[in-house]
């Protein structure tokens, strides 16, 4: 079985165990720097799979070593938001959290395929990849498969159909300035600009765009830990069984959509060797201004890790 080390055993950490145990994707290393934290999860974790049936093997530790040879990493840890606080206001603090862990998972995973959880997402990925030193194409951010969940609920709701028909794109990074493309976003092949108004279009763009603080609104003391679990198991799922699926992810650019030294939110191929193709999209001036302004926003993350 694939090894499959998460770091981080807060809420999105455990969750993506579980999933990836019941769907038996590879054996599970759950990571953390609180003691018996992970310990217990796993152990809770292995006594489900008597009842569930799922022989993955699911460890906890408080030691980088045991992630030694691991095929994915996914690094969740780091402080997540609370009601009021941008992912922005998290900079600090998670980009010390997140250099450690890069450290060493250069040191005890130097093969592995790394997807970073962490916000602010774009930034931290790029914090990853310049601390790991490894190949851009192995290190990638959880971000726009969540966004487009999202959409593609809050459509799912709006037209009263299955949320399993409806295929939506969100690009850009992820944060306020991310975008939702209603052109490539489908109900069973058909863009949703041929279904619904355009006022309704906008309300569920913007409900996307703020899903996030929707949760965290909501729970009042973290932030949401189902869906971003479940698009992190998508994405470990794509990667290990090498499926080659197009989702949008945050990727590293050097000249697409007319952007270097970056990450960014945009549809890739998935698969064992991690990000193996950028997809461009045909963007109309309006989109590519969304993208752009997005990016932007994400450079001046950049800017500040040297200020
Ligand atoms: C969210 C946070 C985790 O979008 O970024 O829910």
């Amino acid at each position: 079985m694939p090894k499959i080390t998460i770091i981080g055993a807060g809420a999105v950490g455990a969750t993506a165990a579980q999933r990836i145990a019941e769907k038996e994707l590879g054996d599970v290393v759950l990571t953390d720097i609180v003691e018996g934290l992970p310990q217990g999860k796993a152990l809770d974790l292995m006594e489900a799979g008597s009842l569930f049936g799922y022989d993955s093997k699911i460890t906890g530790t408080n030691d980088y070593k045991d992630i030694e040879g691991s095929d994915v990493v996914v690094v969740t840890a780091g402080i997540a938001r609370k009601p009021g606080m941008t992912r922005e206001d998290l900079l600090k603090i998670n980009t010390k959290i997140i250099k450690e862990v890069s450290q060493n998972i250069a040191k005890y995973a130097p093969d592995s395929v790394v997807i970073t959880v962490t916000n602010p997402l774009d930034i931290m990925t790029y914090v990853t990849m310049k601390t790991t030193g490894f190949d851009p194409a192995r290190v990638f951010g959880m971000s726009g498969v969540l966004d487009s969940g999202r959409f593609a609920a809050f459509i799912a709701m709006e037209l009263g159909c299955s949320a399993r028909d409806i295929s939506a794109m969100v690009l850009g990074g992820h944060g306020d300035t991310m975008v939702p493309l209603p052109r490539f976003t489908t109900v069973s092949g058909v863009p949703i600009t041929e279904l619904l108004p355009e006022v309704a279009i906008k309300r569920l763009v913007d409900r996307t765009v703020n899903g996030g603080a929707e949760i965290v609104n909501l729970l009042k003391t973290g932030s949401a830990f189902y869906a971003p679990s479940a698009a992190v198991t998508n994405m470990v799922e794509a990667v290990v069984k090498d499926t080659k699926r197009v989702l949008p992810a945050c990727a590293y650019l050097n000249g697409e959509y007319g952007k270097k030294d970056i990450y960014l939110g945009v549809p890739v191929k998935l698969g064992r060797k991690g990000v193996e193709e950028i997809i461009e999209l045909k963007l109309t001036s309006d989109e590519k201004k969304a993208l752009d302004k997005s990016a932007e926003a994400v450079k001046s993350g950049i800017a500040e890790l040297s200020a």
